[in-house]
């Protein structure tokens, strides 16, 4: 593996929506026995956006403490991942790098591939910085995640948005060289341009995802990356935090190694803590089990993190990082709690009515209720594509 030119992430924050639903209020509205959301699944609570929240409010608001931070003169990119995008034209940045005033002079993108478009943009981040180190990219993954009422894929629905600064000389994480690569036309979880709810075959998707995690993990030791017992704990990417315990298992299986219950606790028990009460924010996901592991997790100074992503379709990238010396001064742990703790409890009746909006598609203005208390929110008169406006 090389580390030559430190490069990685420097900072990084996450926001979530206004309203929170509990899994035990859509046990109790769908008959399910608890046990099989807070155990099977490994979820207590999902993220519900407000009907004057997007990913761009989201996003905007993720990305906004760290350019207050850092400021924006030696941002020059903003690549936005997501894979609920509001346009199909014109990328959802735009309208973030509006809201956080960054200069005329950096271009903004949007990529997509499922939830592996964070990792996507985190590596074309790193190629920008590699190319000119005094350059720094402003990465965003910011997703809704939505199911049909009353389908298998429900419980596990959440909304967030993660910004990170890629930099040289990053202050929270070196990312390393090789990358592991895998990639296979898989119809596991797939939304068509006429839906704004996903498909999925949930069980095949599980497979999928165990069989490119051993795809990636394979490819990652051909190029030489590091052996499994190198790693401290590992990230995975989070559609509900169960599957990271079923990927952990799998990984040590394939690797021969004993895959005993408290090692997998061990190795990934403190990524899980912001995904199990916010669900499955798609391409922000393996991002807020970074968040958790380094908000919560004992001091991993120069520590090998393991970084699983994966998305539907399917694309995934195993790779590592390092934990850098002093990282704990540059946490946003008091934010985090906040984003997640702030967030008022709808019921189910409620979540009903804000899963099933959706904006007119005749091309005109329409009035949008001021829900949010967030720092942006989509403008009074907000386009059915959500324009966002700041709330003044
Ligand atoms: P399901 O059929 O509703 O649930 O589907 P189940 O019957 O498989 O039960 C789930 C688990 O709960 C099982 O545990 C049960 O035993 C257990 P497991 O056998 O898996 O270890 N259980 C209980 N445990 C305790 N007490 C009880 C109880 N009852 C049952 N009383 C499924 C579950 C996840 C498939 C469904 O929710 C779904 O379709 N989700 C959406 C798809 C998904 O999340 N796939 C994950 C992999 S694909 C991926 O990660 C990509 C994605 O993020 C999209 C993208 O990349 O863009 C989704």
């Amino acid at each position: 593996m090389t580390q030559d030119a430190a490069i990685g992430i420097h900072d990084l924050s996450f926001a979530t929506t206004e309203f929170v639903l509990t899994h035990k209020a859509l046990a109790a509205h769908d008959g399910t026995d608890i046990g099989k959301y807070h155990v099977g699944i490994g979820q207590q609570s999902m993220s519900v956006p407000a009907a004057d929240e997007d990913i761009v409010t989201m996003g905007a608001a993720a990305a906004a403490p760290i350019t207050a931070r850092h400021g924006t003169d030696q941002i020059r990119t903003v690549v936005f991942a997501t894979e609920t995008s509001i346009d199909q034209s014109k990328a959802a940045g735009v309208y973030v790098h509006s809201l956080l005033g960054l200069p005329s002079s950096a271009r903004v993108v949007e990529i997509k591939q499922a939830c592996y478009a964070g990792t996507a943009a985190l590596q074309f981040a790193l190629g920008l910085v590699r190319r000119d180190p005094s350059q720094r990219v402003l990465v965003i993954a910011s997703d809704v995640s939505k199911y049909d009422l009353g389908s298998p894929g429900e419980p596990t629905q959440g909304a967030a948005a993660v910004a990170m600064l890629i930099a040289a000389d990053p202050a929270l994480v070196r990312i390393e060289d090789p990358s592991g690569l895998y990639t296979a036309d898989v119809m596991d979880f797939w939304r068509p341009n006429y839906r704004d709810t996903a498909l999925v075959d949930g069980h095949e998707s599980i497979n999928a995802y165990l069989q490119a995690l051993e795809g990636s993990w394979k490819d990652y030791i051909e190029q030489g990356g590091r052996a499994l017992g190198e790693f401290s704990a590992f990230c995975y990417h989070q559609p509900f935090t169960k599957m990271a315990y079923k990927a952990h298992r799998h990984l040590l299986h394939v690797c021969g190694h004993d895959t005993d219950a408290a090692e997998i606790t061990r190795a990934i028990g403190h990524t899980t803590a912001y995904n199990t009460v916010v669900g499955n924010s798609y391409t922000a996901s393996m991002y807020l089990a970074l968040a958790s592991l380094l908000d919560h997790g004992e001091d991993l100074t120069d520590k090998a993190i393991g970084f699983v992503s994966y998305g539907s379709g399917s694309v995934a990238e195993f790779f590592a990082g390092t934990v850098v010396p002093g990282y704990r001064e540059h946490l946003r742990t008091a934010g985090h709690q906040e984003a997640v703790a702030r967030r008022k409890p709808v019921d189910y009746a409620r979540y009903g009515e804000l899963h099933e909006r959706s904006f007119p598609a005749d091309g005109g203005d329409h009035p949008v209720p001021r829900e949010t208390s967030g720092p942006y929110r989509l403008g009074a008169r907000a386009r059915p594509w959500g324009t966002a406006r700041a709330v003044l």
